[in-house]
């Protein structure tokens, strides 16, 4: 790689943390899911003052930001991505006053902040749907959203076939016949983005969030916003054979970077800039639209979430992703888990994804799905190293909580327990994302482990036991103690965006070195290998007799 942007001053020191406006570039990014994360008054469901309580915790691991997933006022039909209120923290989780306290606390302790926006669509309770439900069909109020007369001779049919995202009809009818569109559950209308008070509206929330104290922006369903639906409406099979390059009728269209246009102009009214951060799920080529500097600035690459624990993989998607990070002057942005999908530690100790999908005739990216043949040490090993891995590539690292602890997916929450819109859309086939959400194991005992007062709204299984901070702080081996080195190492190791591959003799290794001697080398194999000349930093295992172990990294200073 040449000459990208660099995170030093121009005498090679870093720059003062508050100053830095490229503070994301390689930023070690930490995402809380509120509401499973720490509860602070027994209601069952986490919230701003346990973040608060545990600032000292994210300061020990050694964090740069925390991206907040929602926590606006929601009747939680989406987990919080159903919004009533974009200027508000849900009642359930806290007030403003108890944001703005986070957020000191955060920001004393070094930490920046990244709210999670959610512009695709707002929540069925939010005072403009209501609005738009009573004023009728062409009313200015309904014109915020999209809807549209049905099919059948009296408007009984819904406009189109198609199905929302969670799995059922993407269209649903409202008391006077008419029927609006939702990608997502029903409970989520979608936006018109054609709409300019809905433009400026958003403008104004990200400038309400900048005033206080918000460093930068996670962007949900980025590429969904813009939509231009013809008047006669394609099935969803016809929809789904048509192309994704920029004049899809709902996804990835080119206007949708006019909007981020305009956000950039926002996030350049505040000194230093907001930063963005696009959930876009696209195809690669078009990555670099969202992360423009015109735009967003940055987008997430889950190619390595998707792919699997192999060497060739990885090797390809880390030189894939930095040439297409440079092409559009951004850094790149690297994920294991997030909310959204099956716990990495669990994802590596499944059969490969193409037998499991053979088998199970399903995605299981997006499902709590977990093969009996769980082979749970394995899979922890694989994550560690593959963690690893990631912590020492050029670009920043989300971290999903819980990830430090090693935790595996939970599998067996009861059909009664769960909240995901999944698994009431799709009964029976998709069993949803509640496996990756259940809160955090903080101490070893009590009816919530640490998590609160009272019994989480998730049931923690007994095995969370083992995995509790408190068990793991003391253990110089545990997950959070690997993690809390390789972030250390990270932050004052971490040098030009830039690395170049080591030449091994076994294709089942894979081995960069980072500009100032900085070498990581994971051996995909299970066989120990000889590791380069160095001292050798940290491992994700312990060496064999000075040679690495199989599926395990090492980090040296060469
Ligand atoms: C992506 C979010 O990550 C996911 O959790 C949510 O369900 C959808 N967007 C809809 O907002």
């Amino acid at each position: 790689m040449t000459d990208q942007t660099s995170t030093l001053t121009a005498d090679g020191t870093a720059p003062s943390p508050e100053s830095d406006p490229q503070w994301w570039r390689q930023a070690a990014v930490y995402q809380i899911y509120p509401r499973s994360f720490a509860d602070s008054d027994g209601n069952t469901i986490g919230d701003l003052r346990g973040i608060t309580e545990r600032v000292p915790y994210l300061s020990a691991l050694g964090i740069d930001a925390v991206w907040l997933s929602p926590f606006y006022p929601s009747a939680l039909a989406d987990g919080g991505y159903d919004v009533d209120d974009y200027r508000d923290v849900d009642p359930k989780i806290g007030t403003l006053s108890d944001f703005d306290e986070m957020i000191s606390a955060l920001h004393a302790a070094g930490i920046r902040l990244i709210a999670d926006i959610v512009p695709n669509h707002t929540s069925d309770r939010h005072e403009w749907f209501r609005a738009a439900v009573e004023a009728g069909p062409g009313s200015p109020e309904r014109a915020r959203f999209i809807f549209r007369d049905g099919l059948g001779s009296a408007g009984e049919l819904p406009p189109a076939d198609w199905t929302s995202i969670f799995g059922g009809p993407a269209w649903t009818q409202v008391p006077d016949g008419q029927w609006y569109l939702h990608t997502f559950a029903k409970e989520q209308p979608d936006l018109n983005w054609e709409n300019p008070e809905v433009r400026e509206d958003f403008k104004e929330t990200i400038r309400f969030w900048s005033e206080r104290g918000v460093d930068g922006f996670r962007i949900d369903v980025a590429h969904g916003l813009a939509k231009r639906l013809p008047e006669q409406l394609p099935s969803q099979a016809e929809l789904d054979r048509l192309p994704w390059d920029g004049s899809h009728p709902t996804w990835d269209r080119d206007e949708v970077h006019e909007i981020y246009a305009e956000w950039r102009e926002v996030f350049d009214e505040f000194d230093p800039p907001r930063s963005a951060v696009a959930e876009a799920w696209v195809g690669a080529d078009r990555r670099p639209l969202y992360a423009s500097e015109k735009g967003l600035g940055q987008a997430f690459n889950f190619d390595l979430l998707e792919a699997h624990f192999d060497a060739d993989q990885f090797r390809d998607v880390v030189t894939f992703n930095l040439e297409l990070a440079e092409r559009a002057g951004s850094s790149s942005t690297w994920v294991l888990s997030n909310h959204d999908v099956v716990r990495h530690a669990t994802r590596y100790g499944l059969p490969p994804k193409a037998a499991h999908e053979e088998k199970a005739g399903t995605d299981w990216l997006l499902s709590g799905g977990v093969e009996p043949r769980l082979d749970a040490e394995g899979g922890l090993r694989r994550a560690r190293a593959a963690s690893l891995f990631e912590l020492a590539l050029p670009g920043s690292a989300y971290i999903y909580q819980g990830e430090e602890l090693g935790l595996h997916e939970v599998a067996d929450i009861p059909d009664e327990a769960r909240q995901d819109p999944t698994f009431f859309r799709n009964t029976g086939v998709e069993i949803g994302r509640d496996g990756c959400r259940v809160p955090l194991p903080w101490s070893s005992e009590g009816a919530s482990f640490g998590f609160g007062p009272a019994r989480p709204h998730l049931p923690q299984p007994s095995w969370f036991a083992r995995c509790a901070v408190q068990v793991q702080d003391g253990d110089p081996e545990s997950t959070l103690n690997l993690y809390r080195r390789a972030l250390s190492l990270r932050s004052r190791l971490r040098t030009d965006e830039e690395l170049e591959w080591l030449h091994t003799d076994d294709a089942q290794v894979l081995g960069f070195v980072r500009p100032n001697g900085w070498a990581c080398v994971t051996n995909f194999g299970t066989a120990p290998v000889t590791l380069p000349e160095g001292e050798v930093l940290l491992s994700s295992s312990p060496l064999d007799d000075g040679r690495l172990p199989g599926e395990a990294t090492a980090w040296l200073q060469t």
